[in-house]
């Protein structure tokens, strides 16, 4: 483990609710730095770490006079939406400590075409695109075009705002639902076509001073619902650490083409970015291209890479902040992590809540195992004895383990998720698969 001083605790604010934010916080709370750690408005197992404050991740005011009152001397924020709101933009206008980039540069989640035309700018591989703004004219283009291609709302949409369309009449479909019936309101007001890219895909995340961008170990997520990526996208099914089709040749090509001429290009317009940025890149025929980047920690990806990192994630997050991070390492524990996500049964469609969940101390207390809670909130009837947790969301836990190979994690974490039984429980038996298949060959 690498020491930090103890000598200042301070107090934390982690902003989020879900697995993520229970990584989070689950390894913030572990920093000799942490003094008192809240969460807002957090969830069942956040609580166990954490103070949980009522307040929505979106109300940023709320969020500022909690973070003024409490003397917060770091807010760590997990989702996008305040991102993009400007929540830094608003706790550094009052003196507070925060992770993340500004609202303007935050625009490279909130806003696709900005992420596209900056990409254009700074060379970064990415598929050929154009951008409209008049439904007439992007039916226009279609009828030029043949599929397969992909349509994407330029606005945040919960990641609902993806259609990869095998055939024009499905482009066109998704363009009318876009930009015509308005089904993600405003966010749709403006799309982006663009060519579709065929290839496995990983999470690259950094975390940038500005200046300076220190990678985190590669991961991948899983994001449809059933085994072999059928049935609809969710917000993620489990994910690995680290991800074997990133070789380290192909990580520096990453680092060379998409991470850096982002960061510095950035820097030399005036704009430093600083938090964390997440590239989701598609290994092409042609090289990896970015398909997209995030302002903030992936979920489920979060909860597969912080198990394995060493280093005091406080400590690195203040360098981040305070732009030193050209000094500083991260350590990584070498062995896998696999997460695997159990969710309530019809997930990402309609699903019940409030169902009992049996059998998490069991599953946790396995060695090398942690279970980190999406939607659960505590029961009425947990004593001090006996902690009693009931769902509240879609994804619910992320069930997660470590192991000296992908397969020992994936048999553990498995062997864990088995542990664990709520009514209509449902989870993917193929997280890690793909790692497993490459390490093999
Ligand atoms: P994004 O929100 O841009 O990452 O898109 C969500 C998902 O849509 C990605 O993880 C890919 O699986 C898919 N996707 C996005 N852009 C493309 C593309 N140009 N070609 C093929 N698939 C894509
Ligand atoms: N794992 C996808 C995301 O965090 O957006």
């Amino acid at each position: 483990m690498v020491k930090s001083s103890s000598s200042d605790k301070i107090r934390i604010l982690v902003i989020g609710s879900g697995g993520r934010e229970h990584a989070l916080s689950w390894k913030i709370a572990q920093s000799p730095r942490c003094g008192k750690l809240y969460c807002a408005p957090g969830n069942g197992g956040i609580s166990e770490v954490a103070e949980l404050v009522n307040i929505h991740a979106e109300d940023i005011e709320g969020l500022l006079r909690f973070a003024m009152e409490q003397k917060i001397g770091l807010t760590v924020v997990g989702p996008e939406v305040p991102l993009v709101g400007g929540i830094v933009d608003e706790f550094s206008r009052n003196g507070l400590a925060v992770f993340g980039p500004a609202k303007e540069l935050a625009r490279l989640e909130g806003s696709k075409i900005f992420a596209k035309e900056m990409m254009k700018k700074f060379g970064v591989p990415t598929a050929d695109f154009k951008a409209f703004d008049e439904s007439d004219d992007a039916m226009k283009y279609l009828e030029t075009r043949k599929g397969p291609l992909v349509v994407k709302a330029d606005g945040l949409c919960a990641g609902k705002g993806v259609v990869v369309c095998k055939y024009i009449e499905d482009a066109k479909d998704a363009v009318k639902k876009m930009m015509r019936d308005r089904v993600f309101g405003d966010a749709g007001s403006r799309v982006i076509i663009e060519e579709c890219l065929e290839g496995e895909e990983a999470s690259i995340l950094v975390l940038s001073d500005g200046k300076t961008a220190l990678p985190l170990a590669s991961s991948q997520d899983h994001k449809r619902v059933f085994d072999n990526d059928r049935g609809p996208n969710t917000g993620g099914m489990g994910a690995y650490s680290p991800a074997p089709v990133v070789t380290d040749g192909l990580f520096k090509k990453i680092m060379d083409t998409v991470i850096h001429p982002m960061i510095n290009g950035l820097a030399k317009e005036g704009k430093p970015y600083k938090g964390v940025l997440y590239a989701g890149i598609m290994f092409t025929k042609d090289g990896p291209k970015a398909l997209e980047f995030n302002v903030r920690f992936g979920d489920p990806e979060t909860q597969a890479i912080l198990p394995r990192l060493k280093t005091d994630l406080v400590d690195a997050i203040l360098a981040s902040i305070g732009g030193t991070l050209d000094n500083f390492k991260l350590e990584w524990d070498s062995r896998a992590c696999v997460s695997v996500c159990l969710t309530s049964g019809g997930y990402p469609g309609d699903y019940e809540k409030g169902k009992e969940i049996k059998g998490l101390e069991d599953a946790a207390g396995m060695a090398d195992v942690v279970v980190f809670h999406a939607g659960t909130k505590l029961g009425g009837r947990a004593t001090d004895a006996h902690r009693l947790f009931l769902t509240t969301g879609g994804r619910v836990l992320n069930v997660t383990a470590l192991g000296g190979t992908i397969e020992h994690a994936i048999n553990t974490v498995y062997e864990a998720a088995g542990r664990i039984h709520f009514d209509r429980m449902h989870y993917r038996k193929d997280i890690g698969h793909k790692a497993l298949l490459r390490v093999k060959v």
